[in-house]
Parts: C-alpha cells; sequence; structure tokens
C-alpha cells in the first residue's frame, strides 16, 4: 500500500475541483496501487475559487494517526508520496513519519514533490525553503520539483537544458537517486528533465521530454505527474525514461481531453483555470500510448 500524506494543504482534500490527493488518489489506484490518504486539510473546494471554507491537520493530528496504526501493526507501507505542505512543523512531523516508516519497512520508498511556488512565487512561508534543503532532500527517494523549486533548492539559476542537468546532479548528491524536473520552461520550450543515479559510482542517466504547450492553465497537474510518475516507476524501477515517458504521454491526453469537453460546453479553454477531467481520463491513465519520447542527453 501507499500511504499518501498531505498533498496541497491549502487545496489538498476538497469536495469540488481536482488538486492534492483528488489529483492523486484514483490514478494511483487505476494503476493498481491500495492507497491510504490522509488529507492535510478538507475544504469545500480548492483554494483557486473565490471563496473556501473547511479545516487544516496539525502535525499532531497526523501524528495521532500514525500511533493508530503502529498500535494494531499496520505501518508496513511500500510508498510514501507528500505534496504541499503549508508549515514548519507539520513538515517536522512529516520527516518522523518517514522515520517511523522505515524503521517497519527499510526499502520504503519516500516520493516527495517539493511543492514550494511556480513561476517565480513562493506559495508556502520561506522558512520551509531550508527544511527541504536540509532535512527533506536527503531522505527523498525521488524528487518531483518543477523549475522554481529546482533553483530554490539548490540556489542556481535555471536557463538552460545544461543549468538544469547541473542542479539535477546538485540534488543527486544531496540524496533522491531520482530526480525529476517535472516542467521547465527553457528557451520557450516546455520541458521534462529526468536524472537516474543508478548506482553511486556512476554519472546519472539524464534525459529530457519535450511537451507540446497547450493554451490554457490547469490545477491539480503538478500532484497528478507526481502520482503518475510514482505508479510507473514502480512499474519499470530500472527506467525512469519510460516511466517518464508513460505519465507525460497519459497527462496529455487527459489535457487535451479536458480542453475538447470545455469547448464542447462552450466555454473558452484559455480565459481561466481548468478542472482536469480526471474520471474520464480513466482509459488513458490506465493504458497510455506513448506520444511523447524521452530524448537522452
Ligand atoms: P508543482 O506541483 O511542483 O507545482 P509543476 O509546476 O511541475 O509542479 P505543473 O506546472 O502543473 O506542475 O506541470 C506538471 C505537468 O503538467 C507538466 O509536466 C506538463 O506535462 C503538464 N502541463 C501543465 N500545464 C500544461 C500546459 N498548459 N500544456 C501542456 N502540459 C501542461
Ligand atoms: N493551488 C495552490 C495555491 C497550490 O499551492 C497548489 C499546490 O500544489 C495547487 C493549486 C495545485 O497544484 P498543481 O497544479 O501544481 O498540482
Ligand atoms: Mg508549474
Ligand atoms: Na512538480
Ligand atoms: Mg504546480
Amino acid at each position: 500500500p501507499i500511504l499518501s500524506v498531505a498533498l496541497p494543504s491549502d487545496t489538498g482534500r476538497v469536495l469540488q475541483g481536482y488538486v492534492g490527493n483528488k489529483s492523486a488518489v484514483f490514478p494511483l489506484q487505476l494503476l493498481g496501487f491500495d492507497v491510504d490518504p490522509i488529507n492535510s486539510v478538507q475544504f469545500s473546494n480548492h483554494t483557486g475559487y473565490p471563496k473556501f471554507r473547511g479545516q487544516v491537520l496539525n502535525g499532531n493530528q497526523l501524528w495521532d494517526l500514525i500511533e493508530g496504526l503502529e498500535e494494531n501493526e499496520l505501518l508496513h507501507y511500500t510508498h510514501l508520496l507528500t505534496g504541499y505542505i503549508g508549515s514548519v512543523s507539520f513538515l517536522n512531523t512529516v520527516l518522523q513519519v518517514v522515520d517511523k516508516l522505515r524503521s517497519v519497512n527499510p526499502d520504503l520508498i519516500y516520493v516527495c514533490d517539493p511543492v514550494l511556488g511556480d513561476e517565480g512565487k513562493l506559495y508556502v512561508p520561506q522558512d520551509l525553503v531550508s527544511v527541504y534543503q536540509e532535512k527533506v532532500v536527503p531522505v527523498a527517494s525521488m524528487l518531483t520539483p518543477n523549475q522554481f523549486e529546482v533553483e530554490l533548492l539548490t540556489g542556481l539559476r535555471i536557463t538552460s537544458e545544461q543549468d538544469g542537468l547541473k542542479a539535477c546532479n546538485t540534488l543527486h548528491s544531496a540524496g533522491p537517486r531520482k530526480v525529476i524536473i517535472t516542467s521547465a520552461l527553457i528557451e520557450d520550450k516546455l520541458l521534462l528533465i529526468g536524472s537516474y543515479k543508478r548506482t553511486e559510482e556512476q554519472p546519472p542517466e539524464q534525459f529530457k521530454i519535450e511537451i507540446p504547450k497547450i493554451p490554457a492553465y490547469f490545477t491539480g497537474t503538478g500532484d497528478l505527474t507526481t502520482a503518475l510518475l510514482l505508479g510507473w516507476s514502480n512499474k519499470y524501477p530500472d527506467n525512469l525514461e519510460k516511466a517518464a515517458e508513460l505519465a507525460v504521454s497519459s497527462l496529455q491526453a487527459l489535457l487535451r481531453k479536458t480542453v475538447e469537453d470545455y469547448k464542447r460546453a462552450g466555454f473558452d479553454p484559455s480565459s481561466s483555470s481548468l478542472e482536469i477531467r480526471l474520471i474520464q481520463s480513466q482509459d488513458e491513465i490506465r493504458n497510455p500510448q506513448v506520444t511523447c519520447n524521452a530524448v537522452k542527453y
């Protein structure tokens, strides 16, 4: 099973709208995983809407759930996935969860989406950055930052593909064997950059996938990307390129479907943020056709 902790804390589990666990759990289930989601928030809708209401979980409440599982000897998990975390205290509890789960299963794979911000804008408190750098990155098995997050974590500016590759090397030396820059806008191209350090001795295997840019804005796609990368990496543990091709290709099919659906209903897809058509895209998630190919460096 997978224990999914703390996907978007201000947008996590929502009744309406696809972000956080709402966009990560269903695809993982479709890919055959047994998922135990912990919702770091329970909101009426995601925060992209004009108003929202609901509750936020604190670190003690998270730990309470872990202790409940432990008391029943139910703490054996194969993967841990984390996304948006809104406070240092919650993030520190997540670190305790990683330790605890690894004490039960030393092979636990921790997939960390270090959600800090996007397009030059931080959307978590600044003091989270150094906690990710110093404590979280070192224990992650797979890291899925976007371009801005890589820059924050490494202190390097990413304006070329070479910069991206160098930053991946820096992150590898801090801990994770798999690093995927899930989106980077470089010389007007939207790229995913992957880097897999198979062994301590060899240099990492690195690749890029160029993503056709759709003129629309989506929410929940970062969370979905990380979930798909986890899912396909489990099927192809030694082939990050293949896992990334499958993840990107199914996501693109889903996004095209989403845009078509809005158009059919008479909406201009470029006019506002779109809700992904996740449930309608289950065939594309289960059996993606590879349409986006990886290119090795
Ligand atoms: P984070 O969750 O850390 O913010 P992120 O910024 O990488 O991650 P997104 O910007 O949502 O998340 O991008 C994730 C993926 O979603 C990209 O790799 C791309 O495949 C897809 N994607 C998102 N928006 C578009 C778009 N307008 N056109 C094409 N693909 C897109
Ligand atoms: N909106 C806000 C404010 C967020 O912080 C997040 C974080 O993950 C999201 C939406 C959903 O993000 P994404 O589109 O990267 O999955
Ligand atoms: Mg982005
Ligand atoms: Na990301
Ligand atoms: Mg994002």
